[in-house]
């Protein structure tokens, strides 16, 4: 394992993904948790990340000089290095113009640390502090167009430090400064592949299980689906999975998820049909917290319903990923069920133990272990879809069945010529809103008076922030005819293009 500790740079989890995507485990901690965190870990190697702070500044986070006798591999990038350089005596400073962006890196010394890179490469850089004395003992190895030491190295210490940043693409020779540092340097072993991840995880929840009995709500997203495989795959029918449809889903999803989690891994699983529950609950609801508190409460008593007829269950699975973790402070196992936000929340006083096999992955290898695990890839690559469903979806007004079926029918257009274009991964949501509003149209000389349907299409790594899709203007024109032609409810189509911030991924 190698810990990169977080010094609150913009690409701390970048680091730690791409440590894992070169096959070795890392994990993400705060820079100040103490020597003796990180000792009990063991790790082969460290790596201090960038961080928003100057050095100097009051109260910026400092180095432990003791990370530094550990006898553990050290890798400073950015304000890592610099934390690392002064620390030893080094000389940083304060520069007049900042270094943004690409650069070029020039290697003077390759050393062990930049070993096999060319002379001259590509990077990326973002500081204003400047390392400009390499601390003694220490071999200064590149500098690069703003920055007179780039890249410093005492191999004797095992210490290590580069100004730019290695983990993001543009960066053509950052994946094998982390390699050499990785496997060259720290020696650590390149085994953290989806296949391992699924042997131990089986293993960590028969160990956690034993023969009780086991239950998940599975709402056919990536994250509950993965959950669910693996431990059916850890205990078998000991498994029973809960599916509600509370028909607030997309076209033909249900029997999706009926048809693979049943017909094809043949897990224990109870379907329930609960449609028109739902929609007498919406009834007259039309402001937007409202309709989620409406779906919420809903849920958690038809999830309370077949939880007490399978009975006896002592463990519910959730899909928690890692990222939910780190923002949540990171810390052990959470005993109590906290709301998750994707099945509405889930009673206090349901006594359950949680069993969270995704609690130390990425979505991206989340992914990597269901397409592992054989699940159909209209799983493994589904875009977010919240919890409350189309009902958030239909804004403005209450979620009816017509205009429910109505956004459904635009949405499958949507979807389909999206996936046809070979959009949909790099979309993070594409989706349709149905404003509760009437416009005029003209269609085949006659006044018609129907819906607007929204298209909402955005780009994203992590949903807290997100950019508008710039969807080809061709293949808006085909959804937007498409919709027209096939939805008789629908005459107009306008598209969303707010970024967040200001706006919301969704509408409501
Ligand atoms: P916003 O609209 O806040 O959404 O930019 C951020 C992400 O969260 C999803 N979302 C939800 N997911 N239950 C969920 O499980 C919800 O009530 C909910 N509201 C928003 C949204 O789709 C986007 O991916």
């Amino acid at each position: 394992e190698v810990v990169v500790l977080d010094y609150g740079g913009q690409y701390s989890q970048l680091i730690a993904r791409r440590v894992r995507e070169l096959g070795v485990f890392s994990e993400l901690l705060p820079h100040h948790v103490g020597v003796e965190e990180v000792r009990r870990r063991n790790p082969k190697g460290l790596i201090l990340s960038g961080g928003p702070a100057s050095v100097y500044a009051p109260g910026a986070p400092r180095l432990d000089p003791e990370l530094l006798e550990l006898g553990i591999p050290v890798l400073g990038i950015c304000y890592g290095m610099q934390a690392l350089v002064l620390t030893l005596g080094g000389k940083v400073e304060g520069a007049e113009i900042g270094e943004f962006g690409r650069s070029t890196l020039t290697v003077a010394e390759p050393g062990r640390l930049l070993a096999g890179t060319p002379e001259t490469q590509q990077c990326w850089m973002s500081h204003r502090d400047t390392v400009y004395e390499a601390p003694e003992g220490f071999t200064a190895l590149a500098s690069s167009t703003e920055s007179p030491v780039a890249a410093v190295e005492n191999p004797e210490r095992g210490l290590y430090g580069i100004q730019y940043h290695p983990e993001v693409v543009h960066t053509p020779y950052g994946q094998q400064v982390l390699t050499t540092f990785l496997e060259d340097i720290a020696g650590a072993s390149r085994t953290w592949s989806a296949a391992n991840i699924i042997d131990e995880q089986v293993d960590a929840i028969r160990k956690q299980v034993g023969d009780s009995k086991v239950i998940c709500g599975l709402s056919g997203g990536v994250d509950s689906s993965v959950a669910a495989l693996l431990v059916h795959r850890a205990v078998g029918d000991q498994l029973t999975c809960v599916f509600v449809d509370h028909g607030m889903m997309r076209q033909d999803e249900g029997e999706q998820v009926i048809r693979a989690f049943r017909d094809q891994f043949h897990v224990p699983l109870v379907a329930v049909d609960a449609e028109q529950r739902f929609l007498e609950r919406l009834k007259g609801v039309s402001e937007p917290e409202a309709k989620r508190k409406a779906i919420g409460a809903e849920f958690i008593r038809v999830f309370e319903e077949e939880a007490a007829k399978i009975g006896d269950a002592k463990f519910l699975v959730q899909g928690t990923l890692y990222s939910d973790v780190i923002e949540s402070g990171g810390g052990t196992g959470a005993a109590t069920i906290k709301s998750h936000h994707n099945v509405g929340g889930l009673p206090e006083d349901m006594e359950f133990q949680l069993v969270e096999p995704l609690r130390a992955l990425f979505k991206d290898e989340v992914r990597a272990v269901g397409a592992e695990l054989g699940l159909p890839e209209k799983f493994v690559w589904r875009q977010p879809f919240p919890g409350p469903g189309l009902a958030i979806r239909v804004v403005g007004g209450e979620a009816t069945k017509e205009r429910l079926d109505t956004l459904r029918a635009a949405d499958f257009i949507l979807q389909d010529e999206i996936r046809k274009a070979g959009l949909y991964r790099e979309l993070w949501q594409s989706f349709c809103v149905l404003p509760d509003i009437r416009t005029v149209g003209v269609q085949g000389d006659e006044r018609t008076y129907g819906y607007v349907v929204a298209i909402r299409a955005v780009t994203s790594d992590d949903a807290m922030t997100a950019d508008w899709a710039r969807l080809p203007y061709d293949l808006l024109e085909q959804i937007a005819s498409r919709m027209i032609n096939e939805i008789r409810e629908v005459n107009r189509v306008v598209l969303d293009i707010t970024s967040k911030p200001p706006g919301t991924i969704e509408w409501e």
